[in-house]
């Protein structure tokens, strides 16, 4: 029977187009997938995307669509990305499915049954970009991960008794081979021995989300549904025998990678629910580190992202996915740059792997009419050839510890180190000079200088597979080889290539790169952040145009008809501000209006608004608002209102306040 291996990534939130920072996670898997299956165990490869929460519904309402609707697209972005990748994943889950629902409230009855789950009422701080309880924060506190502003939630929940399973987890983590690396496990080692609260798991004041088996009115966290998607996807929870059997068979993962922000839901949380469900832990999880851009992590918040397509457009997908695996430190972050990209294309791969390839193959065609020669007698044998063959037996051992110790950077450094051994041997040997001469010494120099750098290539490249699936088998296909799907890697040692192979058609695989490479990827991607696309907080506007509300007394104002312009000028006389509700309560007796505090950076005004029937008073401490800053105060219910808070007007009225995507600071003007 075959050896069997799951790997898992994280499954990608659908509230951002994919960028090169997801790349990385999903290529890191999919190269360790493809280096096990041609290993020989029977693989099993997961990724798909995580749909549901607050985060989705506040982002696809501001984009004017439903979540389902909006989960659909960026869904469908993600798994056409991977394919043009070359991302050979076995299944792709998505947690708006049936199947992952169902079997999501299987999980929680289960621990439920196991009395580990109760009901209790949550007071705290929450992030919902990281949908996170940020536990001891104070209204108004920022999260501790990604720096926002946290919301007040309040409200009835089920708790899950992670408090039960401290000890458990510190026993867990007695295994050094279970949260990689070492700093990752250190971190996670003192959180859990400073003591674990209960975990609220539930939500009850918004609906996008899995209903909790026999109480509707409550949704699942969205981390507990999120993090089911690893054994939902190969069966568990399912009746069909079909499904078990697949649970059975996979399950305990072998890698679960992640990145290293999530490391808290997948090393404390994550563990702890399958403890509570009796089932069995994962044997590794695995943290990398952040792609930076411009100094700091590549996001959709920050506005630093690098779309994948502009690189796969321009260089082609080998390029990213050998880059992004050779030059970040696996573990550590990594600076992407264009520049750096193209020198990495152009010495490793079109002057490296690809110079390598045409030189000896192209003479083979010339000096052996396109047949893999053979050293044909001993004589013709010097050290030189030895010590190429004692690197590249040393390459095999050492590529595959470094590889399957997650150093991808040094295992390619050690393949190319190969590569660029041969490189010196070519030019020591000088081939062309001895293809000039016709005796049969120097023929048979020549023959066996060829089969060296011809086997030291199938070699590398052999190696490199699993990292540059498209090149790679263009060059196996060049030696002659067929079809490298069929590479039994466990096998592979040096003198395998066989005389009298025929060299299939020559192509170069990886074309120089020039400077203008960098330009047009630099211009493609300024275009993109430039033109407006279909985002979230670009299509927000609703019919009409975004108007402000002050109380439901007070009309929006006049909206000036279409081809009455203004001018800039008279924008600019108002004055629209970031504010944070520091206080919000409902005003007795008037059902639609607020009162509420806000904080302009230079002072707190009180606001009345009439949003009272959208927005509870909860929901909005801590939220920063957008402020109309230079009004007129005027009362209102006997209280003065010093300002208005900007919304969008929907259907029916209904408000849905302004609010920015990145981190902004309390005052900021708005121009
Ligand atoms: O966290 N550099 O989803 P996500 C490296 N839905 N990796 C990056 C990155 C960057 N700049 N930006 C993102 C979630 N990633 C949850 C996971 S799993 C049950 C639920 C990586 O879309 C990130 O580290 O925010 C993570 O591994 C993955 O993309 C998904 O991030
Ligand atoms: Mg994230």
């Amino acid at each position: 029977m075959s050896r069997k291996f799951y790997i898992t990534t994280p499954i990608y939130y659908v509230n951002a187009r994919p960028h090169i920072g997801h790349a990385y996670t999903t290529l890191a898997c999919d190269t360790i997938a493809r280096r096990q299956r041609l290993l020989g165990a029977e693989t099993f490869f997961l990724t798909g995307t995580d749909e549901h929460g607050q985060k989705i519904e506040r982002a696809a309402q501001a984009a004017g669509k439903t979540p389902q609707q909006y989960a659909d697209e960026i869904s469908a972005e993600f798994r056409q990305l991977w394919k043009r990748m070359g991302i050979s994943n076995d299944d792709f889950i998505r947690t708006t499915e049936d199947r992952h629902k169902k079997r999501v409230q299987e999980l929680f009855r289960k621990i439920r049954d196991n009395g580990f789950i109760y009901k209790g009422t949550y007071t705290g701080q929450y992030c919902v970009s990281d949908e996170l309880y940020v536990d001891g924060a104070q209204p108004g506190d920022p999260c501790p991960t990604c720096g926002r502003i946290t919301e007040t939630v309040h409200e009835e929940n089920y708790f899950f008794k992670l408090s039960a399973f401290q000890d458990k987890l510190l026993a867990l983590y007695a295994n050094p081979e279970f949260i990689r690396p070492e700093a990752r496990r250190n971190e996670v080692i003192s959180f859990v021995r400073s003591g674990l609260r209960d975990l609220s798991i539930s939500r009850s004041t918004f609906s996008w989300g899995i209903p909790v088996p026999d109480d509707p009115k409550h949704v699942i966290y969205v981390w507990l549904d999120a993090l089911a998607n690893y054994i939902t996807a190969i069966g568990y929870g399912s009746s069909h025998a079909g499904a078990q059997e697949a649970f059975k068979k996979f399950w305990p993962a072998d890698v679960q990678m992640i990145g290293k922000e999530i490391v808290r839901f997948h090393c404390v949380y994550w563990p702890a629910f399958l403890m509570a469900a009796g089932l069995p832990m994962p044997k590794a999880i695995v943290a990398h580190g952040w792609l930076l851009f411009e100094e700091s992590k590549m996001s959709k918040s920050r506005g630093n992202i690098v779309r994948t397509e502009t690189i796969l457009d321009v260089l082609g997908s080998d390029a990213l996915r050998y880059f992004l695996l050779r030059e970040v430190v696996f573990g550590q972050d990594g600076s992407f740059s264009f520049d750096a990209l193209v020198q990495r294309y152009n010495s490793d791969l079109a002057n490296g792997l690809g110079n390598l390839a045409s030189r000896t193959l192209t003479m083979i065609n010339r000096y052996f009419k396109g047949e893999i020669p053979y050293p044909s007698h001993a004589a013709s044998k010097t050290v030189a050839d030895d010590a190429i063959a004692e690197v590249a037996r040393k390459t095999i051992r050492e590529f595959g510890t470094l590889f399957d110790q997650f150093q991808f950077s040094r295992a390619l450094e050690v393949a190319w180190a190969l590569v660029a051994a041969v490189d010196k041997y070519i030019v020591e040997n000088e081939p062309w000079a001895l293809g000039e001469k016709q005796d049969e010494d120097s023929r048979s120099r020549l023959a066996t200088v060829l089969y060296t750098a011809a086997e030291a290539l199938r070699i590398a490249t052999a190696l490199a597979h699993p990292v540059m699936p498209d090149a790679t088998a263009k060059i196996w296909s060049q030696i002659g080889l067929g079809d490298i799907k069929k590479l039994a890697l466990s096998e592979l040692a040096w003198g395998q290539l066989r005389l009298g192979t025929k060299l299939g058609e020559i192509q170069p695989v990886f074309p120089r790169a020039d400077k203008s490479a960098i330009e047009r990827m630099q211009k493609m991607e300024e275009e993109q952040r430039t033109t407006p696309v279909a985002d979230a907080a670009v299509t927000a506007a609703t019919p009409p145009a975004a108007n402000a509300l002050q109380s439901a007394t007070v009309s929006p104002s006049a909206v000036p008809a279409a081809n009455d312009k203004i001018s800039i000028d008279d924008f600019s006389k108002i004055e629209l501000r970031v504010g944070m509700v520091k206080v919000a309560e409902r005003v007795p007796k008037a059902d639609k209006l607020l009162r509420l505090e806000i904080d302009i950076g230079t002072e707190v005004r009180q606001v009345l608004a009439g949003i009272a029937e959208a927005y509870s008073p909860e929901t909005l401490v801590g939220r920063k608002v957008v402020i109309v800053a230079n009004l007129a105060p005027r009362k209102l219910r006997g209280m003065e209102s010093n300002g208005m808070i900007v919304a969008a007007s929907l259907e029916g009225g209904k408000p849905v306040l302004a609010g920015f995507l990145e981190d902004v600071p309390v005052g900021a003007r708005l121009k």
